[in-house]
């Protein structure tokens, strides 16, 4: 049986991927950092599918800026595949955290680099780079492909540069099976809140069901080749296949403004939206309302919101101090070498991540109202 390893387990692609890996029969070590509050909640059902001596997913704690535990770590598990995905991923928040950003996107590759290379595996483990289109940062051509020059507009597009290159030049200084993945924005409804499409569409579900008045978003002119993550882990997966390591493009060849998105998302409930005004005067209001629509997706006749209503107003605390403005890649090479292709579109991924985020907050809103929590088992029964 293969071994992997996963940094960034208990986020969003560490989990699809965990789940990927355990189905194709590998053994799986996640590697997660200490929280005082749960932080496993995207993996919880992968140990308890798993559980008793047969487990085949593990995982142990280590930290990105901590060189001694991941060599520990690395020489007790000799992992087939290492799939870096720890980051502190969050753009905005790295104009806060340069320092921290840059010690763990940045020097945490350089790290698991020098740990194979320490250990002497660098004939047996293959690595996986979690890149990222925020490289591209400033666009100097549109669509964006494997060859466009990189120009970062963010500590946390600096610091993964490194992580980019230095992955390049370990394979070709010391021949390591090293290579990137240049993902374009992946979601899904397991996507961290803070993201802007799964802020909407949690805005939009409990504006839709009555337990939220409206949402602040920052700029809503950006566009975004925004994929699903199930399809992304894939192409991670595909790329340690391959008989020589590459760097590849990962999208959808779509772009879709964030004001788009909002429209989507808004509209799965039946609330269809204008928006009206410029810049910080520029509103999201509700032109109409498909009752029918609203009724087949809430369960309940429509009562609580209005033809001329503000639901998205425009707050500059969102604003970045240097802006991405527009993502479109190109995954042709993808396609070709890898034999990869997105089974998701933008509008597939707002229905789900709308229907999952709906039964959430429908979820949520029936414990803070005095119900009981009620195990998945016992939900599907009934
Ligand atoms: P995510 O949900 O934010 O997950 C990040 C993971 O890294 C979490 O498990 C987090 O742990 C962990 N982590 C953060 N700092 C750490 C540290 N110092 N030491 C150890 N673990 C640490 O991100 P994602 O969306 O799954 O993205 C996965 C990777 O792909 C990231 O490297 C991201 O930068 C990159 N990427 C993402 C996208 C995208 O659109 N999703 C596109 C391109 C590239 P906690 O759970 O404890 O916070
Ligand atoms: N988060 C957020 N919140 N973004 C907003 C908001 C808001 O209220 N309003 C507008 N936006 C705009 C941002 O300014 C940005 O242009 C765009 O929406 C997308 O923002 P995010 O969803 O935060 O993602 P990101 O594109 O900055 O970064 C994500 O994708 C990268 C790949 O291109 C992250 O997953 C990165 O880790 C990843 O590398």
């Amino acid at each position: 049986m293969k071994k992997a390893l996963i940094t960034g387990v208990t986020g969003q692609d560490g989990a699809y991927l965990a789940e990927l890996l355990i189905k194709k029969g590998y053994i799986v070590y996640g590697l997660k950092r200490r929280a005082s509050t749960f932080n496993t909640k995207r993996i919880d059902h992968l140990f308890v599918k798993n559980r008793g001596d047969e487990t085949n997913f593990h995982y142990a704690y280590t930290d990105m800026t901590e060189t001694t535990s991941l060599v520990r770590l690395l020489k007790e598990i000799e992992p087939d595949e290492i799939y870096n995905l720890a980051a502190q991923s969050h753009v905005k928040v790295s104009f806060d955290t340069p320092e921290y950003t840059a010690n763990a996107d940045g020097l945490g590759v350089l790290r698991i680099l020098e740990s194979i290379r320490l250990l002497g595996l660098e004939k047996k483990t293959k690595f996986y780079q979690a890149s990222t289109s925020e490289l591209y940062g400033k666009v100097r051509e549109t669509p964006q492909n494997e060859n466009t020059p990189f120009y970062p507009r963010s500590p946390y597009a600096v610091a993964k540069i490194y992580g980019y290159w230095i992955t390049v030049n370990y394979r070709e200084a010391y021949n390591l099976f090293s290579c990137n993945g240049i993902l374009f924005n992946h979601e899904s409804p397991i996507r961290g809140e803070t993201f802007v499409t799964r802020k909407i569409t949690r805005a939009a579900a409990n504006i839709a069901l009555g337990l939220q008045k409206k949402l602040l978003l920052g700029n809503l002119n950006a566009k975004r080749d925004w994929g699903h993550a199930k399809d992304y882990v894939k192409a991670m997966w595909l790329m340690l296949q391959q008989d020589k390591p590459e760097d590849f493009v990962i999208a959808t060849g779509i772009t879709t403004s964030v004001r788009e998105f909002a429209v989507k998302s808004f509209g799965y409930v039946g609330i269809n939206l204008v928006f009206l005004g410029e810049g910080e005067e520029e509103r999201g209001i509700v032109d109409h309302i498909d009752h029918e629509r609203y009724e087949r997706r809430i369960g309940k006749k429509f009562a609580h919101i209005r033809k001329g209503d503000v639901l998205i107003e425009v707050d500059p605390f969102y604003y970045r101090p240097t802006e991405v403005d527009l993502l479109l890649g190109d995954p042709t090479k993808a396609r070709e070498k890898l034999g990869w292709e997105p089974k998701y579109n933008v509008e597939m991924l707002v229905d789900e991540m709308m229907d999952s985020d709906l039964k959430m907050m429908q979820k949520e809103d029936y414990l803070k109202k005095g119900g009981f929590e009620i195990t998945p088992q016992i939900e599907d029964i009934m």
